[in-house]
């Protein structure tokens, strides 16, 4: 006799718009249980119309007393299971480092660095708890060499990434797996419209879709690698920039981006 398979289920933050909505439709297509978090309630609501989604809430990952209640509801859905939490909430901030005002440089952080470590410190006992669980994370090409005029948001990805490699150590002996991805250009909300128009067609740097971003989590969850690049030729480009990266430095500022 055969037990049946419990039914699998993810926790998306940043899920009202771009690479979270996208992932959040790509999983509730293939018959999991979708936790659906954002500060955009009108976007969860378009979202939620359009799909299956177990539990869309407002949630923002800034606040430790709202993302505790928020994993409470999607435990108290789910049974206390937990497969995959999806750190993808993220903004950014675009100005030399010397004239971006403070309270901005905070913000970024907070969501995109605090907000992670949140989610991860409230979501670990769920993980623990579910066998080949996984915690997942949107890095971004600057966390493989930093963008200039986004040094804040580079500071902030390349820390999400220290983070994941941290938690590949520290939580191998509970079973949970820590992993990320480091996609280059998305075409969502986030992307400048005049960046649109300057890319190449093909190679690391051209424009990939958000649900190219959703297949990687998707594929994630069942093969053991800690970073993941979309598109994949960023691999190289990370291999070059660690041993030569004053050719990096130099690669970017022939771009014309200094
Ligand atoms: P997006 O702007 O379409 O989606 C981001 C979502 O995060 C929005 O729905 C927004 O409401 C939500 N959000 C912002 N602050 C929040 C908070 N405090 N609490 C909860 N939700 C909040 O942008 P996109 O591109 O889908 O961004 C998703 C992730 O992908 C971000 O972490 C971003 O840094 C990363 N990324 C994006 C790239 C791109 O080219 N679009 C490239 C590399 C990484």
């Amino acid at each position: 006799m055969t037990t049946a398979e419990p039914r699998r289920c993810i926790f998306i933050t940043g899920a009202a718009s771009g690479i979270g909505r996208a992932t959040a439709l790509l999983f509730a297509e293939r018959g999991w249980f979708v936790g659906a978090l954002d500060v955009d309630e009108t976007g969860l609501g378009t979202l939620q119309a359009e799909s299956q989604i177990g539990l869309a809430r407002r949630l923002d990952v800034t606040d430790p007393q709202d993302y505790r209640a928020a994993v409470a509801a999607f435990a108290e859905h789910t049974g206390g299971r937990l497969d995959i939490l999806f750190n993808n909430a993220g903004i950014i901030a675009s100005s030399p480092l010397d004239e971006a005002p403070w309270e901005a440089v905070e913000r970024l952080l907070r969501i995109n660095l605090f907000g992670v470590m949140i989610g991860m410190q409230t979501a670990l006992p769920l993980l623990k708890a579910t066998p080949g669980s996984l915690c997942f994370s949107t890095c971004s090409a600057s966390a493989i060499f930093g963008s200039a005029n986004l040094t804040a948001y580079s500071a902030s990805k390349h820390a999400v990434k220290g983070l994941t490699e941290a938690l590949s150590i520290e939580l191998k002996k509970h079973g949970v797996r820590a992993a990320d991805v480091l996609p280059g250009i998305v075409d969502t909300a986030m992307l400048p419209p005049e960046t649109r128009a300057m890319l190449p067609p093909d190679g690391p740097w051209r424009l990939v879709t958000p649900r190219e971003v959703a297949e990687v989590v998707w594929r994630a969850y069942d093969e053991d690698r800690i970073h993941w690049y979309v598109p994949p030729e960023l691999k190289d480009f990370h291999l070059m920039a660690v041993s030569e990266p004053e050719k990096a430095r130099d690669y970017f500022i022939s771009l014309g981006r200094g």
